[in-house]
């Protein structure tokens, strides 16, 4: 084995199961020498993990390609290998139309990932491999405690994927086909990479799954609220998100939950794809416009401040135009906190694929304009109701743009509430009205990582903005202090 540093550049397309995957391949690569770079000219293994929940995904995987060719001609020693749902997908048929590549690896196949690029090293590439397994050993086995390594990045929030796979086989939906059959992960296993990334640092975690409802049905484990109070008993950890919750699977359970486990975030993404009764059904969604109503109304019962998100997918075969007005009164109804809405893609593994009539692009795109427009109102709406409130904020770090700097307005800070606003304010500048953080090698005050009460001034149609107040919830333990409205 050379044991000369390496270096690797992963290009992520995707969910955030991808995010979670790249950080795998990154610890599982270590061992052989491979150090994570930014900068894709230093790399000498070059990783792209894809997706191919949409068309349009898939494009990006093949655009990307086609610029490596550049970079393989110049250094024919660079090792180019495609993972994710693409390579799952696709094998070996990636080899036929961009040849220079020498791995193609599926989700299930990262856990040989180093073993697969020893070989290429060793001169027997090309590797294709697309295996899917079943239950446990669908988990990928680079867990955070292998090597004591943190997420780079993001390190006040992590997510930890708690299950693989699908069995729903929604119509349109290529997961079941690319990600295998659903499998839960054991609870000691994920307690224990939690605990090792709060040692790290992190006190946010998001559990990943495409269906966290029916978390450990299959392998009669504990059921998610139970795996939920688990963690939540992990001290040092404020903040527990999760998603994705199917809203057929959604149990009285779980919304009790909701107003009882503290550090559970008051924010649920319930994707509720359409608002007619008939498109759900063909969608194979297996539940009705007013079912899903009255969870969202049992939510609210039970926690009226909880933010509520949702998917939606206009232009779905045969999807008429009085079946979009019921997707946009629904919006209406619900008065979503946000929502993420896609154009209906052909996915050819996938039932729809076969279905007729077939929407129009242009009328796609009318539609699809529609939700955002309405939506961005209600989110605006939503957003100007909070002026003038104190919310807690979890701080990422600093804001992306840091104009305050130079305007002598100190640093902005950027963070979360539980309901998954982004709030930015700026801290250290007025002695009267700002909270004293620890005070950095550069004299500045460090946030991230604290609970900090910052009332709210000013709405943006994606964030809120507002000052720190005095004496807030700041200290290293950064209990995840709320106010529950229930
Ligand atoms: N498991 C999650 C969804 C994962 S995919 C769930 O069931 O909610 C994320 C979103 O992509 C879906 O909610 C859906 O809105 C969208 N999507 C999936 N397949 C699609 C397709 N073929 N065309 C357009 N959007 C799609
Ligand atoms: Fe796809 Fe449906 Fe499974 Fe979500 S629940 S991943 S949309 S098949
Ligand atoms: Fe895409 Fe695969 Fe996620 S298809 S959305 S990366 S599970």
């Amino acid at each position: 084995m050379d044991l000369k540093q390496k270096k690797v550049y992963i290009h992520t397309i995707g969910c955030q199961m991808n995010v979670y995957d790249a950080e795998q391949m990154e610890r599982g690569l270590s061992p052989i020498g491979y150090v994570r770079t930014p900068e894709i000219g230093d790399a000498d293994l070059i990783l792209l993990n894809t997706c191919a929940i949409r068309a349009k995904a898939e494009q990006k995987v093949f655009s990307f390609l086609g610029r490596l060719v550049k970079l393989k001609n110049e250094r024919p020693e660079l090792i180019i290998a495609v993972g994710g749902c693409v390579a799952q997908q696709e094998g070996k048929r990636i080899l036929s139309r961009a040849p220079y590549v020498d791995a193609v690896f599926g989700t299930h196949a990262i856990g040989r990932l180093p073993e697969i690029i020893e070989k290429i090293r060793a001169g027997q590439g090309p590797v294709v491999d697309v295996a899917l397994s079943a239950g446990e050993a669908a988990f990928n086995p680079f867990p955070m405690s292998d090597t004591g390594h943190h997420p780079p990045e993001k390190s006040i929030s992590s997510f930890v994927t708690i299950m693989q796979g699908c069995d729903n086989f929604c119509t349109y939906c290529v997961v079941p086909y690319v990600r295998g059959r659903e499998a839960s992960r054991h609870p000691d296993r994920i307690a224990e990479e939690i605990r090792t990334l709060v040692a790290g640092g992190v006190r946010e975690v998001t559990l990943l799954g495409q269906n966290v409802n029916s978390y450990g049905k299959k392998e009669g484990l504990p059921t998610f609220t139970q795996l939920l109070e688990r963690i939540s008993e992990i001290e040092e950890l404020s903040r527990i998100r999760f998603t994705t919750s199917h809203p057929k699977d959604l149990s009285d359970e779980l919304i009790g939950a909701f107003g009882r486990i503290e550090k559970l975030c008051r924010h649920i993404h319930l994707p509720v794809q359409s608002g007619s009764d008939i498109i759900l059904s063909r969608m194979n969604r297996k539940y009705t416009r007013k079912e899903y109503l009255a969870k969202i109304d049992r939510l609210r019962g039970l926690c009226p401040d909880i933010a509520i998100s949702s998917d939606f997918i206009v232009g779905f075969p045969g999807e008429t135009g009085a079946d979009f007005q019921k997707t946009l009164e629904l919006i209406q109804q619900v008065r979503y906190d946000s929502l993420f809405a896609f154009k209906y893609s052909d996915r050819p593994q996938a039932p729809a694929a076969r279905f007729s009539e077939k929407i129009d692009e242009a009328v796609k795109a009318e539609r699809l304009g529609e939700v955002l427009d309405l939506q961005q109102r209600v989110t605006l709406e939503r957003h100007r109701s909070l002026v003038g409130q104190d919310v807690q904020v979890l701080v990422d770090g600093y804001a992306r743009k840091n104009e305050g700097r130079e305007s002598g307005r100190g640093i902005q800070w950027t963070g979360r509430t539980d309901t998954n606003k982004i709030v930015n304010f700026y801290g250290g500048q007025d002695p009267e009205n700002t909270v004293k953080g620890d005070t950095g090698a550069c004299g500045e005050e460090i946030f991230s990582g604290r609970m900090i009460s910052v009332r709210i001034k000013d709405a943006f149609p994606h964030s809120l903005s507002g000052v720190p107040l005095h004496p807030a919830a700041i200290g290293p333990g950064t209990k995840g202090e709320k106010h529950h409205a229930a």
